[in-house]
């Protein structure tokens, strides 16, 4: 999978050269690729916002860098990409000392790279990304979401700052690839760059390959399927007395189905606790006479 950052600190994005992430990313099974929005403006100060059209506080994200950065990264059918140049193997970016020329050459060369990739030939052209918005007033980001999302070839994810970015650039982008405006819960932050964190993270993981046992996806809490509405329960691991603190016989007891009941009455229970809201939704079809009682 693609991945294509662009915010005016893509030191902030650093974390992905780390653990899970890395490792998919050195494996190539995620190709990630940050780009400061700055290397977009023309003027000497490198502006990126201004005041708000009909006044009130804070600032906005100006359109032009945001619409050059688009097209750079995702050329619309008129814009023919130029310019690319491929780049030596092993150079990969280093979100620390991003090297913005590297990274914007790179984008350029993926274009025609993708392509190559997806069978296009003289005439046909390569894939639209799908770009993600994050912006508390999007829509909230879910466990299905980051699924739907991590069968894509391609994201480009578009990191706001101040008040956001001027409405037309995402009203533009619509005319020629798949937008969504996403929150990543009900709450502020200073920009989108976190909220990309989260979810490239919950995204990436569900890659095929990026996990080692595919199996612990199906078990996640909101997993799509059986997990939809229950949170998972709790874990433990050796030695079976810590503190005084057993662990439950069932775990020990190598009755697979006795340990399926108990993890499931956890799960019942701590959604019921923690998040009632959740439990109410439980379809009761899908409740048996034991579940009932928890
Ligand atoms: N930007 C600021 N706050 C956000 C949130 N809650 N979700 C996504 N992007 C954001």
């Amino acid at each position: 999978m693609r991945l294509d950052i662009i915010s005016i600190f893509p030191e902030y994005f650093a974390p992905l050269q780390v653990s899970l992430l890395g490792k998919a990313r050195l494996r190539g099974l995620l190709d990630v690729h940050v780009h400061d929005l700055r290397q977009w403006t023309h003027d000497r100060h490198r502006t990126v916002d201004d005041t708000p059209y009909g006044g009130g506080p804070g600032m906005v994200m100006k359109p032009d860098p945001w619409g050059e950065a688009l097209d750079t990264i995702a050329p619309p059918p008129s814009v023919p990409a130029t310019g690319a140049r491929s780049i030596p193997a092993g150079q990969a970016t280093d979100a620390q000392t991003v090297d913005v020329q590297t990274v914007d050459v790179q984008a350029i060369a993926h274009e025609q790279a993708a392509g190559a990739e997806h069978g296009a030939t003289e005439g046909r052209r390569p894939p639209v990304p799908r770009l993600i918005v994050p912006t508390p007033s999007g829509r909230p980001f879910t466990q299905a979401m980051a699924v739907e999302l991590a069968a894509e070839p391609w994201l480009v994810f578009a990191c706001g700052r101040y008040e956001g970015i001027d409405s037309r650039v995402v009203e533009e982008a619509r005319t020629r690839m798949r937008v969504d405006e996403v929150s990543i819960g009900d709450y502020v932050l200073a920009g989108g760059e976190a909220a990309v964190l989260v979810i490239v993270e919950a995204v990436g993981r569900l890659v095929p390959g990026v996990l080692g046992n595919a199996e612990s996806v199906a078990d996640d809490s909101f997993a799509p399927g059986r997990m939809q509405t229950l949170l998972e329960g709790p874990v433990y691991t050796k030695p079976p007395v810590w503190r005084g603190r057993a662990v439950p016989d069932v775990l020990l007891s190598g009755h697979h189905g006795a340990i399926a009941r108990w993890r499931r009455d956890q799960a019942l229970r701590r959604t019921v606790a923690n998040r009632p809201e959740l439990a109410a939704e439980l379809d009761p079809a899908d409740l048996d006479e034991r579940d009932r009682q928890v």
